[in-house]
């Protein structure tokens, strides 16, 4: 059985990769400081899966510590989502986001280099392309200087990764997600926010369950159909199964070039007012909106051309928008 370690497994994503990969047989490490995840997610994995995995509370800013791990865990892959997500936050604290999200990464790099680990994941966002000049987005559309420090770590995350993959053995993948929404089917992982949600489904689902008494939608004089931006939103259980065939391509040397590149989203765009509609009829919920100024930073629209993973990973999202809003109104209720 291959061990696989997951970097932020307790996380939004990462709880979700971890399901696939123990239902698909590796054995799977969780790296995870709890700074954006509770310990329990540990227990509500186990419940689904019935395999508890191994767990270590390292920070991956202490170079010892990763250090002590590789030297004593022999694993065959790494997938690393382990990173701060927050935009205006990044915005408030760029050196707090560079140094967690940067150099935590450079430490991942050298002790798979030094242990000869070669396989590695790379958790990365459509953020890359800013507003693309094309819809939909391929892989081959320019990367844009980022609109923030967050972004920014993820366009350079790629480059460190892109440069080490030259001069090493390690092989790598650097999937860009567009928008990830919704919850495993059992509702017992899902998106936990901090806070006041700064993402669309999460402030739905708290709005439905009266934690927020309205919604505002960001902006309603976009050039798109019905004037509100336009997004490609993922089933996370979708999602977490591209890792599982990104990995087993590394592992199995199936890929073209040291470091690949995949868009993973479904490959439709939906407006605001059409997750609002949506979310109402599949859950029979009346929601509390408002239109609102624009965000700051936020682009027009993004959907992604899905045909390289398609082809390449053989790849593609299966479960409906329908779908994804109910799970995360399921788990909603949960909490
Ligand atoms: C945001 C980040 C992106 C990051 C991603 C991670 C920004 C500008 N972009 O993407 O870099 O990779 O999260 O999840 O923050 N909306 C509302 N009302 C709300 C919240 C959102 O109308 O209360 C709208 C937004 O304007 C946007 C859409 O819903 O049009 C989706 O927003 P969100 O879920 O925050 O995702 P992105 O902005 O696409």
């Amino acid at each position: 059985m291959k061990k696989i370690l997951v970097t932020g497994g307790l996380g939004f994503i990462g709880s979700h990769t971890v399901v696939e990969l123990q239902n698909e047989g590796f054995e799977v490490l969780i790296i995870d400081d709890l700074s954006n995840s509770t310990i329990e997610v540990l227990d509500k994995i186990t419940s689904i899966t019935t395999i508890k995995p191994s767990y270590f509370n390292i920070d991956l800013k202490d170079k010892v510590a990763v250090q002590k791990f590789f030297k004593e865990n022999k694993v065959a892959g790494v997938i690393h989502f382990a990173a701060s997500k927050a935009v205006g936050e990044s915005v408030e604290r760029p050196l707090e986001y560079y140094e967690n999200n940067i150099g935590s990464l450079v430490y991942l790099l050298k002790e798979m280099k030094a242990n000869l680990v070669n396989n590695f994941i790379f958790s990365s966002s459509c953020t890359v392309y800013g507003q693309a000049d094309e819809l939909p987005i391929t892989e081959n559309a320019s990367v844009k200087p980022a609109e923030s420090p967050y972004g920014n770590t993820k366009k350079i995350g790629e480059e460190i990764i892109k440069d080490t993959t030259k001069v090493s053995e390690i092989t790598a993948i650097a999937l860009r997600y567009f928008n990830p929404i919704g919850a495993h089917k059992s509702a017992k992982i899902g998106e936990l926010p901090i806070g006041v949600p700064q993402n669309l489904i999460p402030f739905v689902t708290q709005t439905a369950a009266g934690i927020r008494k309205e919604l505002s939608v960001f902006g309603s004089d976009y050039p798109t159909s019905d004037g509100t931006a336009v997004r490609d939103y993922l089933h996370v259980v979708d999602l977490a199964k591209a890792h599982i065939v990104a990995l087993r391509r590394l592992l199995s040397n199936n890929n073209k070039t040291s470091f690949e590149v995949f868009n993973i989203g479904t490959g439709r765009g939906n407006s605001v007012l059409e997750i609002i509609k949506s979310f109402e009829k599949v859950t029979g919920k009346k929601l509390n909106y408002k239109l609102v100024d624009r965000r700051e930073g936020d682009i027009t629209a993004a959907y992604a051309d899905t045909t390289l993973a398609n082809n390449e990973l053989g790849w593609k999202a299966e479960l409906t928008l329908d779908e994804a809003l109910l799970s995360a109104w399921n788990w909603q209720q949960t909490l």
